[in-house]
């Protein structure tokens, strides 16, 4: 098997390091809710003080489509990650130009600096060479410990590995470790469950796992297309118009492989996502103008833990409704509570589910919890991640 480059392959001591991380979590008035991805990080960053480098964050938080937008600058995740090292972290309110290079410049091995969204410059996804070079040039050496973005072929996860000596961090060696250890040889029955809402990065790779997987779970906004796709009219739940011809295709192919699909069978429906909203219960057939199914309703939970009846190995990504407002989170709650006394191997993805998964105090009960949502569906479906390329020896 090909072998990442790790980080004790790089000599660091006294050198500048750039350390892309993914810090992208979520922030509700101007703080950090769910710290995760943060803690996940920390063994590399705490590795790499430890041997006295100098050590340069970045990431990217949300979609803010290249431009600078204050609700998502990273400066909240600077605090919580400081409490979390009860150390000092420098936030840098940009990430290129004079004022970063000065501002480097004055760092000494030991400290920790991070650097504002690297997505306020649409050079970051453009995966802009000059881009990539500029930010290549505030460091010595690069180590990617992004896993969750490995998916991306952005500037700073692909274009500065062509120019620095780079390796892999922690996480990413423990994440592609776990990761393909159950692509390999996952114990059947092996049952996934796909949820959440980036619809249209996730719903081409399902296609992909159900060459591996004997039942497919499908919820979240994620159900809303096959459910249309089936001629139900969703009226106004968040869908994905455009994927239904793959959601037709993936049904289809299921139903000649013999593999066992459970799709929403009664759904919880408001007219506002919000706390307080007035909600009720309906099948899928019934919804009415203006609703939108916002989580999945007690007949399918049902239909669901029958479905996961024997399975040995189970994987879960994506939130089976709208899990930040309570009223809409009690679906995956279930399934949390079920899958931690299943006698399978679980699996958990992506950094809503597991934010999740950590907000219900039951993240020890699962054997691996990914932080990665699109990169651990990738990888698990047999993509080569662009980022993961420039790190194996
Ligand atoms: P992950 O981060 O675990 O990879 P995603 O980002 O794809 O998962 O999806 C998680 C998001 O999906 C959450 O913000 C959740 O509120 C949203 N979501 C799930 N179900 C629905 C739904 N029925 N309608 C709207 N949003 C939903
Ligand atoms: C994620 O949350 O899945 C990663 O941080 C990637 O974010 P993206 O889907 O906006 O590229
Ligand atoms: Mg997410």
């Amino acid at each position: 098997m090909k072998q990442l480059k790790q980080l004790e392959d790089l000599k660091v001591k006294g050198k500048r390091v750039f350390t892309r991380v993914d810090f992208n979590v979520p922030i509700k008035n101007g703080k950090v809710t769910d710290e995760l991805r943060i803690a996940a990080a920390l063994p590399t960053i705490k590795y790499l003080i430890k041997q006295g480098a100098i050590v340069i964050l970045a990431s990217h938080l949300g979609r803010p489509d290249g431009k600078p937008t204050e609700k998502y600058s990273l400066e909240p995740v600077a605090v919580s990650l400081s409490e979390l090292l009860n150390k000092e972290v420098i936030f840098i309110h940009d990430c290129v130009g004079q004022k970063v290079v000065d501002r480097i410049n004055k760092l000494v091995p030991g400290q920790i600096a991070l650097l504002e969204n690297l997505r306020f410059h649409a050079e970051e996804e453009a995966n802009d060479p000059d881009f990539a070079k500029q930010l290549a040039s505030l460091a010595d050496v690069y180590v990617d410990d992004a896993f969750a973005v490995a998916h991306r072929a952005h500037a700073s996860v692909v274009g500065i590995p062509k120019y620095l000596p780079s390796v892999s961090g922690k996480l990413i060696e423990a994440e592609v470790n776990n990761l393909s250890s159950l692509l390999t040889h996952p114990k059947h029955p092996f049952v996934a469950i796909i949820g959440g809402a980036k619809i249209s990065d996730k719903i081409a790779f399902m296609h992909q796992l159900m060459s591996k997987a004997d039942t497919l779970i499908i919820g979240g906004a994620m159900a809303n297309t096959f459910l249309a796709a089936q001629g139900h009219n969703m009226q106004a739940s968040v869908q994905d118009t455009k994927g239904q011809a793959v959601a037709k295709a993936i049904l289809e192919e299921a139903h000649h492989k013999e593999i066992k699909i459970v799709m929403p069978l009664d759904v919880v429906v408001a007219d506002k996502a919000e706390d307080g909203a007035k909600h009720r219960t309906v099948m899928v057939g019934l919804l009415q103008p203006g609703d939108m199914a916002l989580d999945l309703g007690p007949l399918t939970t049902t239909a669901i833990n029958e479905a996961l009846q024997g399975a040995k190995t189970v994987f879960w990504n994506g939130t089976l409704g709208l899990t930040e407002v309570k009223a809409f989170s009690k679906s995956s709650r279930d399934l949390a509570e079920h899958l931690a006394k299943l006698r399978a191997m679980t699996i958990i993805g992506g950094g809503d589910t597991a934010g999740f998964i950590d907000e219900v105090h039951l993240h020890d009960k699962f054997d691996f919890v990914s932080t990665g949502g699109g990169a651990a569906l990738e990888l698990l479906a047999g993509k080569t991640l662009p980022a993961l390329t420039p790190l194996y020896k």
